[in-house]
């Protein structure tokens, strides 16, 4: 089944959208599999962005991951990762639609209020690099009575 890996950014986190942001994915159907709260230290953040190091706001862009706590996740479902975009909406939200958390909720590309994975394999290595490299406790036991897939009771990792 498919998964994918959702971050909710410092920004959204300290405007009180947490419990926003969760809500549209729920809505939707999807299923919560894993979910922390934590400091994402810079070289986990720079890990995370590494595809976009030679970028001049690179800098900037890890100052404001590691500014304050996440809200790391795990979701899953059918065609998880491409919806999960839609639901976001575009990079800047000013050209994100209105519908999308991006362009209902935000106004600026430095402060976009959630991250989403843009491949399965990303997603992938997204989660696996929040749950595993980060020496702290995380996750907890998810139970989807009848849901009907093996992957749903194990903890996240
Ligand atoms: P993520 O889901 O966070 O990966 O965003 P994205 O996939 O929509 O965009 P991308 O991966 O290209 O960029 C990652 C993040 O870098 C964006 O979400 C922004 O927070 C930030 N970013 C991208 N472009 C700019 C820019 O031109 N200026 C600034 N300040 N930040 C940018
Ligand atoms: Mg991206």
């Amino acid at each position: 089944v498919e998964e994918t890996y959702i971050m909710i950014k410092p920004d959204g986190v300290q405007r009180g959208l947490v419990g926003e942001i969760i809500s549209r994915f729920e809505k939707k159907g999807f299923l919560l599999k894993g979910l922390k709260l934590f400091q994402c230290p810079k070289e986990l953040a720079e890990e995370h962005y590494k595809d976009l190091k030679e970028k001049s706001f690179f800098p900037k862009l890890i100052d404001y991951i590691t500014s304050g706590p996440v809200v790391c996740m795990a979701w899953e479902g059918v065609g998880v990762v491409a919806s999960a975009r839609k639901i976001i909406g575009a990079t800047n939200p000013l050209q994100a639609e209105p519908g999308t958390i991006r362009g209902d909720l935000a106004v600026q590309t430095g402060r976009n209020v959630v991250h989403g994975s843009d491949s399965y394999d990303n997603g992938k290595r997204e989660i696996v690099s929040g749950s595993k490299k980060v020496k702290c406790v995380h996750g907890f036991r998810l139970r989807h009575p009848g849901s009907g897939s093996e992957l749903r009771n194990k903890f996240w990792g």
